[in-house]
């Protein structure tokens, strides 16, 4: 490692080779970066706290962040879960649509059989449907409480109503990854802020923010 004095004295075009290393070094790799660094970031959380139940993902597409919590999270987790329509975004309104101009209905379509032959040697449980349907949302409360939950669905209602179902089915001190939170908002305010506050009010339930996973999600311990 090179000391304060060492970097002083490097001529100026090698100092910004080291410079453009380091940005090529702490640049996204991948789409998934932040979710594979918020699995990471709470193994040990889990673990040293006894916090032992199912993994939720609202918002599956190809399951590539399914496959990395079962990876990573490994025997914190008893089972893994997720819900998606599987068709690709589902319809949404002309104001939702203000909030996600770069979003279309049918984007990230990636089929059940796809997804469960990917991940097949996980052997997860897929809820096909809309979970803003009461029936879907209704299934998905009966499926064993989850530690760990990620939403990460785009559109505003969809988030909404997962937010609903997650935080009144999460145990304890389990943990919530929010992919859109610094996306959502108005000209006014973000607002997945007061969204999930009321939420949590109406399930007499807690946070703490846990951590922000940079460019747009957050995460909160649900107690
Ligand atoms: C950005 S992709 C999810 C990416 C995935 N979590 C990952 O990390 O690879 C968003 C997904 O949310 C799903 N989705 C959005 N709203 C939904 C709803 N109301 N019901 C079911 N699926 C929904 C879409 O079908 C899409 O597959």
């Amino acid at each position: 490692m090179l000391s304060h004095t060492d970097n002083e004295r490097l001529a100026p075009e090698v100092e910004l080779q080291y410079i453009d290393t380091l940005i090529d070094d702490l640049d996204h790799k991948h789409r998934i970066q932040r979710k594979i660094q918020f699995l990471l970031d709470i193994r040990g959380y889990l673990k040293v706290n006894h916090i032992l139940g199912a993994y939720h993902e609202y918002g599956l597409y190809n399951g590539h962040t399914l496959y990395s919590a079962h990876r990573i999270l490994q025997d914190t987790i008893t089972e893994y879960c997720g819900f998606d329509t599987f068709t690709g975004e589902p319809h949404f309104t002309p104001q939702e649509s203000q909030y996600s101009p770069y979003l279309s209905q049918g984007d990230y379509a990636c089929s059940l059989t796809q997804v469960s032959s990917s991940l097949a040697h996980i052997n997860p449980t897929l809820v096909k449907g809309d979970f803003r349907d009461p029936k879907v949302s209704q299934e998905i409360s009966l499926l064993p409480q989850p530690s760990v939950v990620i939403i990460d669905c785009n559109i505003l209602s969809s988030v909404q109503s997962a937010l609903v179902t997650a935080i009144s089915n999460i145990i304890p001190f389990g943990i919530l990854f929010i992919d859109d939170f610094f996306t959502l908002r108005d000209s006014e305010s973000f607002l997945l802020e007061d969204i999930l506050l009321d939420v949590s009010r109406s399930c007499s339930r807690s946070l703490s923010p846990f951590m922000t996973y940079p460019p747009f999600s957050k995460a909160f311990i649900i107690h």
